[in-house]
């Protein structure tokens, strides 16, 4: 049976009056790649912040590794967090790092490992992240969009996660480039085994590399399952978001 390594349910959230979420439920799969999409503003980032124990939320509960995280302690969280990796939309780098000490800062601040190591482990997950050696001693203004996407997942990936968090990894790239960043999506899943919630806008992404999407819209999940039974749902937010004029389904009749 499938192992779910993250569990929500009814997640609500609320910022002052406005209800962003309501009543989420939803499971992550060990080894999956989750995508979560919607419209700009749905909630899709702040779904993974709580998802990824970043933000609280309004109620709710949330088992994380089969414990309920939300009633526990902030410093008691502070293991099952170190089991996980996020990239955050724009990348979020400290410009005044070099992309060594962006991807070494982790473990610098939640292992007691040895500089030297800490070092190595990080030119490890440069290199698996699609970086050439020479990146390491570059500053974040010094790299282009693309390099720097790879050099946030680097650090995403610097603790061993089991789960990774990327939000929009793809977006700002040309195709080529997007391209490659799946490819990299696929890559980490298959040769470590990570679990991967996603946020992605776009359709290559989601025939490529998602196991399965959650669609969120009017504060719910709207529909969910692979991207063929999402397509095939018949929901009308489902219709809104992949049959509009930038949606680019394969065979669809675009509204005019
Ligand atoms: N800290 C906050 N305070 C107030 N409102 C917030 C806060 N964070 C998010 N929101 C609101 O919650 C809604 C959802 O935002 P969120 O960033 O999750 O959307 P999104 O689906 O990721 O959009 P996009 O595709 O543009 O990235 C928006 O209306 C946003 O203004
Ligand atoms: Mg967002």
């Amino acid at each position: 049976m499938a192992e779910h390594i993250l569990q929500a349910h009814d997640l609500v959230m609320k910022f002052g009056r406005k209800c962003v979420l309501d009543r989420i439920s939803m499971q992550l799969e060990r080894g999956e790649i989750l995508a979560i999409v919607g419209g700009s503003g749905s909630g899709k980032s702040t779904l993974m912040r709580q998802l990824a124990l970043l933000q609280t939320p309004t109620s709710g509960s949330i088992e994380l590794f089969g414990e309920r995280v939300l009633e526990m302690s902030e410093f008691r969280t502070l293991p099952l967090r170190r089991r996980m990796g996020v990239m955050f939309q724009n990348g979020a780098l400290f410009g005044d790092l070099t992309v060594l000490e962006n991807i070494s800062m982790p473990l610098r601040e939640h292992t007691s490992i040895s500089l030297e190591t800490i070092e190595q482990i990080a030119m490890l997950k440069l290199a698996l992240a699609g970086l050439e050696p020479e990146a390491a001693a570059l500053f974040p203004s010094q790299l282009s969009g693309g390099m720097r996407k790879r050099a946030a997942v680097a650090r995403g990936i610097a603790m061993d996660p089991e789960i990774l968090f990327l939000d929009e990894p793809g977006s700002g790239l040309d195709p080529v480039s997007a391209d490659a960043m799946d490819d990299l999506v696929l890559h980490l899943k298959r040769t470590l085994g990570l679990t991967v919630v996603l946020v992605t806008h776009d359709m290559d992404s989601l025939w490529r590399v998602a196991d399965r999407i959650v669609l969120l819209a009017d504060t719910r999940i709207a529909a969910e399952g692979t991207l063929q039974e999402v397509l095939e749902s018949g929901h009308a937010a489902a219709h809104k978001f992949f049959h509009g004029r930038r949606g680019r389904v394969v065979g669809a009749t675009y509204d005019q």
